[in-house]
C-alpha cells in the first residue's frame, strides 16, 4: 500500500519525503487554508520535493471552470493529481482530463456506486473518506472492502482505491486489509506508526546488553 501525506505543509512533507517511504502528497482547500500559503506555488513546492502524485483541487462547480482551473493547475507539473468532487460535473471533468492523460483524483466518495462511477469516467484515484464515514455512525472501511471487492470484479477499471480521512492507526491498517492501494494519512499519524513501546524497551534492553560485552562493531 502506497502512503501520500495528507497536508498542504513543506516542512512536513519534506521531512516524510526524507525517508523514502512517501509515495505522494494529498491537499485540499481547508488544507490550504490551515497552511496560510498560496495554492499554485504550495503546490509547485511539494511537487518539487515529491516525485509521485500530488492532488490539487479544483474549487469550481461547474465543468468549464473546472476544466480551466485543472489545465492550469495541471501545467504545474507532471506529478499534478486533478482533484475533482463527485458531482456530475467532476465526472465530466474527470472523463476530459484522463482521456488527454491527466491523473484525476475523483473526491469526496462516500458511496460504491459513486466510485464506480469514478473508475468509469477515467479516474486514476478515487477517494472514500472513511473518518467522515465513521463521524456519521457509518462504517468508512466497509466501503473501502466493498469498492475493492467491485473493481476486482472489473479488472479493465485501472482507478486506485485512495482510504481518505485517515484518523488513526488502526484506520491504516484496515485499509491495507481492506486491499486499498493507497492510503493518504495526516503527517502527525504517519509519524506514529513508527513507534511501538516493545520496540523501545527492546532496544534499551540491546543496547545495555551490548555494552557489558564492552566490544565495538567499527
Ligand atoms: C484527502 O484527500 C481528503 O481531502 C482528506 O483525507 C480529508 O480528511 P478529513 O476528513 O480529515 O478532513
Amino acid at each position: 500500500m502506497k502512503f501520500f501525506a495528507d497536508t498542504a505543509e513543506i516542512a512536513e512533507i519534506r521531512e516524510l519525503a526524507a525517508t523514502g517511504l512517501l509515495d505522494g502528497v494529498t491537499t485540499n482547500p481547508s488544507l490550504i487554508a490551515k497552511a496560510g500559503r498560496n495554492f499554485i506555488e504550495a503546490v509547485r513546492e511539494i511537487c518539487e520535493l515529491v516525485e509521485g502524485p500530488v492532488s490539487a483541487e479544483v474549487a469550481a462547480t461547474d465543468e468549464e471552470t473546472m476544466l480551466a482551473e485543472a489545465r492550469k493547475l495541471a501545467a504545474i507539473a507532471e506529478n499534478v493529481a486533478i482533484k475533482v468532487p463527485l458531482t456530475w460535473a467532476g465526472l465530466k471533468t474527470c472523463r476530459t482530463l484522463s482521456q488527454d492523460g491527466i491523473m484525476v483524483n475523483v473526491t469526496l466518495c462516500f458511496s460504491a456506486n459513486q466510485a464506480l462511477l469514478a473508475a468509469k469516467a477515467g479516474a486514476a484515484f478515487v477517494s472514500p473518506f472513511v473518518g467522515r464515514m465513521d463521524d456519521v455512525g457509518e462504517d468508512g472501511m466497509a466501503l473501502i472492502r466493498d469498492i475493492r471487492t467491485i473493481f476486482d470484479n472489473y479488472p479493465d477499471l485501472g482507478t486506485e482505491v485512495l482510504a481518505a480521512s485517515i484518523r488513526h492507526p488502526r484506520h491504516i491498517t484496515e485499509a491495507a486489509l481492506a486491499g486499498a492501494d493507497v492510503a493518504t494519512v495526516p503527517p502527525s499519524v504517519l509519524k506514529q506508526i513508527v513507534n511501538h513501546p516493545l520496540t523501545d524497551k527492546g532496544l534499551a534492553q540491546f543496547l545495555a546488553d551490548w555494552k557489558k560485552t564492552g566490544q565495538s562493531i567499527l
